[in-house]
């Protein structure tokens, strides 16, 4: 067996070893310093010596410091002056207050403006994104930022990860997108939203989901209520996006019954604004751009189905009423102003002074007649209602586009 070594064993050790430093000390104070004063040379010549490395030694240092460490220093601080200026100022929220949250989708045209207002109100966010439809160019203005995290990652695989609050956006949204690939949409808003519902599950975070008007399908009852059930067609080349997202809306619910998780549900109608892609076959994309290229304006069957557009600051301020709020209940977020597809490709003329003519063509399969919301229930249990006057989110709209455009003329030959 190995010997055990107590305390005392340590304690003695260490009595010796003081006794014999001790000892050495007395030593070297008796003897050698009496024999280094009897001869004064060498004592002087040690003083010297200890002099000259001395002064060779401060004034390395002092180079060092002039050469090296101050140019450093300096360096260091331009980039944090440089890094702080280069992001919007951000209100300080204290611990309790401030909270992580994850948006799915969050490089996308609704997620990188719901990621700017979060960042600006103080919260820490970390954008989750696939980039099938999203751009780095839309959030690049915080990368870097120490709140912001931007994680590449589809959301058909699981991920972990803790937060607070998750908006769940990731899925293409506009009907090219989410035509091109039907099994990706459905397993996207499917396996996807069961993937963020068992991490809300998990790390006990509120999920909101961004569902859609889509549910209504080609609506019977008008204006919609949250309490109409819709009227889809579980078949047709929509009903990857439609039914996806109305089994995400059904799954949301039933983690919500089963495993208390807190959800809320925001139904989103038609949103345009600045970053909306400009080719994404949406008709606020589709006319402004026909228009600003003086190109016909494509309007599919007589033009008087309708529409009503919401401006994508409206939005987020919904989206993060609905998340804070207390209703469970699905949420219609969007604008009641209706307007038919007609009169909207004459505003849109106007507003470009386009000399585009206005030119019809087959209607599209499943093309919703009507759509306008019912904002009852935002109004009533969130305080909520749209803000932005029409003309003035297309005025914003237009001038991105018309700049979107000037770069992409301007890089068209490299
Ligand atoms: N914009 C609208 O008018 C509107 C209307 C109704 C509902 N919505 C819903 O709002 C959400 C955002 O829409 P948007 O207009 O910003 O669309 P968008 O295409 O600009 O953004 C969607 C984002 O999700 C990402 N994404 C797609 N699949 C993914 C996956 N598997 N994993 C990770 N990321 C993925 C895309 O890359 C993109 O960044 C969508 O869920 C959409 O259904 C939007």
């Amino acid at each position: 067996m190995a010997p055990r070594i107590s305390a005392f064993n340590i304690l003695q050790g260490r009595l010796l070893l003081t006794v014999f430093i001790f000892i050495l000390t007395a030593f070297i104070i008796v003897y050698c310093i009496p024999t280094l004063n009897e001869s004064s040379n060498l004592t002087l010549s040690f003083s010297r010596f200890t002099d000259n490395l001395q002064t060779l030694l401060l004034k390395q240092v002092k180079d060092l410091n002039d050469k090296v460490i101050r140019p450093l220093e300096e360096r260091i601080n331009n980039l944090e002056i440089k890094n702080k200026n280069k992001y919007a100022s951000v209100k300080y929220l204290a611990e309790k207050d401030r909270k992580r949250i994850l948006i799915t989708g969050g490089a996308g045209f609704v997620g990188s403006h719901l990621t700017d207002s979060l960042l600006l109100a103080g919260h820490e966010v970390t954008v989750v994104d696939n980039f099938f439809t999203g751009r780095k160019s839309n959030i690049e203005h915080w990368i870097g930022h120490e709140n912001f995290e931007l994680i590449n990652h589809d959301v058909v695989e699981p991920l972990y990860i803790e937060v607070d609050q998750i908006y769940h956006l990731a899925s293409p949204a506009s009907p090219p997108h989410y035509m091109y690939n039907p099994i990706k949409t459905i397993k996207t808003n499917t396996i996807g939203t069961l993937n963020m519902l068992g991490l809300a599950k998990r790390v006990r975070a509120r999920l909101l989901l961004a569902s859609t008007s889509e549910v209504y399908g080609d609506p019977e009852m008008h204006p919609q209520p949250e309490s109409y059930w819709g009227h889809v067609n579980p078949i047709g080349p929509r009903a990857c996006y439609d039914e996806g997202k109305r089994v995400a809306e059904t799954m949301c619910y039933a983690y919500a019954r089963q495993e208390r998780v807190e959800v809320r549900v925001a139904r989103i109608f038609n949103t345009y604004g600045p970053r909306m892609q400009m080719a994404d076959g949406r008709v606020v994309s589709n006319f402004i751009l026909q228009a600003l290229q003086n190109e016909s304006l494509t309007v599919y069957g007589d033009g008087e189905q309708t529409r009503s557009f919401q401006y994508i600051s409206d939005l987020v301020n919904g989206l993060i009423k609905l998340m804070n709020g207390n209703i469970s209940q699905p949420v219609n977020i969007g604008n009641p102003e209706e307007h038919s597809i007609n009169h909207f490709a004459k505003i849109i003329k106007e507003q470009t002074n386009s000399s585009s003519k206005i030119v019809y063509m087959d209607g599209q399969e499943d093309d919703p007649q009507r759509r306008r919301p019912d904002i009852e229930r935002a109004e009533k249990e969130l305080g909520w209602k749209p803000e932005v006057p029409l003309i003035v989110g297309l005025r914003n709209t237009i001038d991105y586009f018309r700049k979107e455009l000037l770069r992409s003329d301007s890089t068209k030959d490299l």
